[in-house]
């Protein structure tokens, strides 16, 4: 359990402020969905929280501590990418088992606890296939079990479900959900899709610029969007639900229902 602030975070490349004198606190156990339009600086913060890229000014904390000095291996922050990077010569179980070996874990341990990962994102019996032996959704569920594997204290998504197609979106947001539930980590989760943030998210984000616009749960962001670009960035409200809605966890009202099953699971 990790609270994450950020503080006065900002980042230039030349004369590009990617991210602009940045506040933002995520409390133990959130998730917190990071949503924007391209370009607005959200890889950029993540990056700078993993430890990948140096700030130019400001801090990252975790539980109130300082980080930026802490090499990117001692973190426990881990970084899943749009673009999952498996490494293709090595099988499921090794992919999976990759942060530990390099932790030195015994093998036993490791064949252990890969097991146990494989299992929470229902992929055992794959553990000698390669990457190119999977599909998409399967070798993203790999992603994900490589980062949990080494018990992060925060996780940080980038935009991981982009490359899947609309069903295995679905399948995988539930997943990632109940997972990072049952861990308790602290979680970002970058996306373009403010449907997937409202239903996913404890917190919304709503980035432009390189700034936090607007910091609320998910039926307030919904109902008060900060301002002109916040409300650009919304779907219209249509009082057309019928069943594709719904699938989408959309009521008759034109409203996502994510918080009503939340206060129901709780
Ligand atoms: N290494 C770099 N060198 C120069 N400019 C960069 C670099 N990385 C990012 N930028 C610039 O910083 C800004 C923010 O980029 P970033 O990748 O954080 O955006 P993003 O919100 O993740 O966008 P997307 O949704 O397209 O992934 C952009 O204008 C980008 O061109
Ligand atoms: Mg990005």
């Amino acid at each position: 359990m990790t609270q994450v602030t950020l503080e006065n975070l900002t980042r230039r490349f030349g004369d590009v402020t990617a991210v602009d004198n940045l506040n933002l606190e995520i409390d133990s156990g959130e998730l917190v969905a990071f949503l924007g339009p391209s370009g607005c600086g959200k890889t950029t913060t993540l990056r700078m929280i993993a430890g990948l890229l140096e700030p130019t000014s400001g801090d990252v904390k975790f539980d109130g501590a300082s980080i930026l000095d802490t090499p990117v291996e001692k973190r426990g922050a881990v970084m899943v990418f749009q673009q999952h990077l498996l490494f293709a010569n090595m099988n499921v179980e090794k992919n999976v088992g990759f942060g530990l070996r390099m932790r030195g874990v015994d093998r036993a341990a490791i064949r252990k606890r890969v097991a146990e990962m494989l299992d929470l994102v229902r992929l055992s019996g794959f553990e000698d296939r390669r990457p190119e032996e999977l599909s998409g959704g399967q070798q993203q569920r790999v992603a994900l079990a490589r980062a949990l594997v080494v018990e992060p204290r925060v996780l940080l998504l980038d935009e991981p479900l982009a490359n899947l197609d609309a069903n295995l979106r679905l399948e995988m947001r539930d997943l990632i959900r109940n997972i990072q539930r049952r861990m308790q980590i602290t979680t970002i989760f970058v996306t373009h899709d403010q449907e997937e943030a409202v239903m996913l998210a404890d917190r919304v984000a709503l980035m432009f610029d390189g700034v936090i616009q607007q910091y609320t749960p998910p039926r307030a962001f919904y109902e008060r969007p900060a301002n002109a670009g916040g409300g650009a960035l919304l779907p219209q409200r249509q009082p057309a639900a019928g069943r594709q809605a719904r699938r989408h966890g959309i009521n008759r009202a034109g409203e996502p229902q994510a918080w009503r099953r939340r206060r129901r699971a709780v």
